[in-house]
């Protein structure tokens, strides 16, 4: 079975489907970051990876609905979370007029579907908007069937969501498949676990262990090397008995950070952890650089050091297949974003097959510039839906578009 047909099997691809002339759902994940300031988007990545779909959708002849959430409003109008700003941008970098009625099942919604041409779209107002979509309700699922005849998810992001637009309402639209981008997700993540090529080096950073206990014991089994940075290193250090002063750490996380570090050393997993520290009195304070262990009272660690930039460093150039999930540091602030850009420079420069699982950690590999995002393989934009996979997670609006289910793995399967 290869790599790429068990993920994909039993799902179409939008380019399979009748689409001309049809009404056709596009479920995209339009939940992109915006300055709380200037209330503009600061990152439009997202926007901007849908569009190949949906262009192809508007050429083929389809009458084009877009469907989003953005925020957690939880089912009843927020303006400040109003799609507005996304339909202008998205307008901006397609070229499209994009109508965008006031709610997804008002009447002028069903009249502006109604009345749309061959090779036109409208983007609906936030379906978060409507109690029924975070609770899968099969109601809305149906209200929002009535109005559509094909059925297509490129909302990697969202994937992972059992909501009503990404599980309930496709499984009632015969005609369905994903979107480029979905698809693309889906080959590149599975590359990783299906039949990586060796070493294979994952790099995770973030804040909480116990968030990512399922990731890391998949990646004991899965990886030949493991780098971990960020806060989550913290709890590993002070786990193996080193003084992280007021660093951040999780510190009920300890016995468990001390159950994967034996887990790893049973797998025969290397562990990294850091060897040096980036340290202030705070995140507002001038910053030094001090060995692990080496922490005085009142200071704390806020990025990875530099001689361990380098051991993830070596680790990755000497790889085949690279995973990177989580920032090393507190990147956003450029006197701890050392770490991260680091790991963002080796990614470019190896050889190995590079895949960023979405989130802060595509924030830092665009954030350290250099035009370093267009060298790497794959960056993903669904941060939590990248870790369910990766974790061995079906995802409900995977699942929900298969026409035939799909096969088991048993290189998916972790050892009991
Ligand atoms: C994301 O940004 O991770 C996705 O859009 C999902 O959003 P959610 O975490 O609010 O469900």
């Amino acid at each position: 079975m290869s790599a790429m047909t068990t993920q994909l099997d039993g799902i179409q691809c939008i380019d399979e489907l009748e689409i001309e002339n049809r009404r056709v759902f596009i479920r995209v994940d339009f939940n992109v970051p915006f300055d709380k300031k200037t209330g503009e988007i600061t990152d439009a990545d997202r926007i901007q990876r849908a569009i190949p779909t949906i262009a192809h959708a508007l050429e083929r002849g389809a009458r084009v609905i877009l469907g989003s959430h953005r925020g957690r409003p939880k089912g009843t109008a927020v303006d400040s979370l109003s799609l507005e700003p996304c339909a202008a941008k998205l307008s901006e970098l397609g070229g499209w007029e994009v109508f965008l009625p006031d709610d997804c099942l008002s009447d002028a919604a069903v009249k502006v579907i109604g009345e749309l041409r061959a090779g036109q779209l409208c983007l609906l107002e936030n379906l978060r908007f409507h109690p029924g979509e975070e609770s899968n309700d099969e109601g809305f699922a149906r209200d929002l069937s009535d109005l559509f005849d094909v059925y297509v998810n490129d909302a990697f992001g969202a994937a992972h969501r059992a909501h009503a637009s990404v599980s309930a309402l496709p499984k009632l639209i015969p005609e369905r498949g994903m979107g480029f981008l979905l698809r693309d997700e889906l080959k590149s993540l599975a590359r990783l676990l299906e039949q990586p090529q060796k070493p294979f080096v994952a790099v995770l950073g973030g804040a909480k262990v116990s968030d990512k206990i399922g990731v890391i014991e998949r990646l004991i089994v899965k990886s030949d090397a493991l780098c971990i940075g960020g806060a989550m290193a913290n709890t590993f250090a002070a786990a193996t008995g080193r003084e992280m002063a007021e660093s951040l750490l999780q510190a009920d996380g300890l016995p468990l950070a001390r159950t994967l570090i034996e887990k790893a050393r049973d797998a025969g997993t290397k562990l990294l952890l850091p060897s040096d520290f980036v340290v202030a009195d705070s995140a507002d304070a001038n910053s030094g650089t001090v060995a692990v262990g080496g922490l005085t009272s009142g200071s704390m660690a806020l990025d990875i050091g530099p001689k361990t930039v380098e051991s993830f460093s070596a680790e990755i150039a000497a790889a085949k297949t690279v995973f990177w999930n989580g920032p090393m540091g507190l990147f956003e602030n450029p006197a701890f974003a050392a770490g991260s850009t680091g790991i963002a420079h080796a990614l470019a420069e190896t050889e190995a097959f590079s895949v960023v699982g979405g989130g802060d950690s595509a924030a830092a590999v665009r954030a350290a510039g250099d035009n370093l995002a267009s060298q790497l393989d794959f960056i993903s934009t669904g941060g939590g839906a990248a870790l369910e996979l990766i974790e061995g997670k079906q995802l409900p609006g995977v699942e929900a578009l298969r026409t035939t289910p799909r096969p088991i793995d048993p290189a998916e399967q972790l050892p009991e």
